[in-house]
């Protein structure tokens, strides 16, 4: 018998190659430019995509030749959201020690399943996610797993709010477990995040089946709507509210809406994906007083707890819905759902099986920083927000549109008697050009279908001067396009 020529990969090779090349030294370039503008730098697609080959080249580079070609793009063409200046979106700034924790997460590979192919591992998973149920006063019963992100959590959040609804009815029939043609409804109000009506579509629900009630003067559900679209409906399954909502930081009155949904017998999902963060301060938790009576909670460990991509977790009061969902058994896996801790499975809380060690940065996040700091590094974010409310509100060519409750602030520049039309022109040219200059950034919003100037601080590197910075820049990109 011929014995098998062996494959032309030497993994001891590999590590020799890794070992010449400093890490510290091909890592310093990424992180020095980390906070340099521009932070976004104008690019082609089709340019970009030229500098690389068409197909899986048949030959391979030196691991050296491999970091130049693609340190030329990286280095110029990543987004800097650690920039102090970066208020886009909700993109996570990452806290200088990720590249050592990612770096860890690489090496250990640790496909963290359950406990026993990834023991360290687990336990650490457990261990975060029991500080988690912790900081939001979640009984001792509570459970919930690490995600890919807020989107696939809040998926996962529905999924176990019909699994409530209908039981093992659900898991083998689907929707069909409805009966009389009637179809699940889902509640919240129309400033909660599209990744639910996405949730609605992929769970086959069906967008239409998203009720969205309206919000108040400060964009928070309004209980007594939502207790209408309850008895409206004619099979309310989950009601969705908001611990931070996308545009503007909105917090939802939580307690209220707990009590509606416990009166009506309905699963009450919370979205903190953005707002979780703040629970990390004791002058903002009061804010969020009621999310421990949540049926599930959705935190992106991603926004504002500082971690890089991908941190999320999805936290259960109760986990037997989730259980009773997502527990299945095989020939080749099967995992009692009452087994000792030495058997404990993650993916009977959410629908990933293989997953990497997503709790590792988030463990050496809270364990090297602390809460504290970390809660004191939140409301310095959110008091950023409301400096740089109060700064629009005492300058006559500004207005303020949303007044920040957690670290968002909407506002627009409006000077004299100018039109809306003419003020909407001017702010969406005001923020492409903030853009192009390259040293802030914020990202596009509608509030009441016109255009405003959002700023999202979840940065660890942003300070008041950056705040008066953005406001001076503004300001002199007005006056120009104003002809003064
Ligand atoms: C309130 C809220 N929920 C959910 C999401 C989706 O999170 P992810 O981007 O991690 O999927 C976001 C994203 O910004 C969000 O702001």
């Amino acid at each position: 018998m011929p014995r098998p020529i062996p494959p032309t990969i030497d993994p001891s090779d590999d590590l020799a190659s890794f070992v010449d090349l400093d890490l510290n030294q091909v890592l310093a370039p990424y992180l020095q430019s980390r906070m340099q503008s521009p932070i976004v730098q104008p690019s082609v697609a089709a340019e970009l995509q030229a500098r690389f080959p068409g197909a899986i080249p048949g030959d391979g580079l030196s691991l050296d030749e491999v970091l130049q070609e693609i340190g030329s793009v990286l280095l110029h063409y990543s987004r800097r959201n650690t920039h102090p200046g970066f208020f886009g979106y909700i993109a996570p700034s990452g806290v200088p020690v990720d590249p050592l924790s990612h770096a860890l997460v690489a090496t250990l590979n640790q496909n963290v399943v359950g406990y026993p192919g990834s023991p360290g591992a687990a336990t650490i998973e457990r261990t975060v996610i029991k500080w988690l149920i912790e900081l939001i006063d979640y009984p001792e019963a509570a459970d919930g797993v690490f995600i890919g992100g807020g989107s696939i959590s809040n998926l996962t959040a529905l999924a176990c709010a019909l699994t409530h609804r209908f039981g093992e009815g659900y898991r083998r029939r689907g929707l069909l477990a409805c009966g009389n043609g009637a179809s699940p409804v889902i509640i919240c109000s129309r400033a909660t995040h599209l990744s639910i009506q996405r949730a609605a579509a992929i769970l086959g629900i069906g967008t239409d089946q998203v009720v969205t009630v309206d919000v108040d003067d400060d964009f928070r559900m309004r209980p007594r709507d939502l207790v209408q679209a309850l008895e409206q409906a004619d099979c309310p399954v989950c009601v969705v509210a908001s611990a931070g909502t996308t545009t503007t930081g909105a917090i939802d009155p939580l307690a209220d809406i707990a009590e509606i949904c416990g009166d009506a017998g309905v699963w009450l999902h919370i979205d903190a994906a953005y707002g979780g963060g703040g629970l990390m301060s004791e002058e903002l938790k009061p804010l969020y007083a009621g999310i421990e009576r949540a049926d599930s909670i959705t935190m992106d460990l991603h926004k504002w707890f500082y971690n890089a991509v991908e941190s999320s977790v999805i936290l259960y009061r109760d986990p037997t819905c989730a259980r009773q969902l997502f527990y299945e058994r095989s020939d080749y896996i099967h995992f009692p759902l009452d087994g000792p801790d030495e058997q404990y499975m993650f993916f009977h809380l959410s629908p990933e099986l293989s997953r990497r060690f997503r709790a590792l940065p988030a463990y050496i996040t809270f364990r090297h920083y602390g809460r504290e700091r970390l809660g004191r590094n939140v409301l310095y974010n959110a008091q950023c927000a409301q400096y740089l409310a109060e700064l629009v509100e005492a300058d006559p060519d500004l207005e303020l549109v949303a007044a920040p409750q957690l670290s968002i602030c909407n506002f627009r520049y409006a000077p004299g008697e100018l039109t809306e039309t003419r003020v909407d022109a001017i702010n969406s040219e005001i923020r492409d050009r903030i853009e192009a200059k390259g040293n802030f950034l914020m990202s596009v919003t509608h509030i009441d279908a016109r255009p405003v100037l959002r700023v999202c601080i979840i940065n660890h590197a942003t300070r008041a001067c950056h705040i008066e910075g953005l406001l001076a820049e503004i300001k002199q990109i007005g006056t120009e396009l104003l002809g003064n």
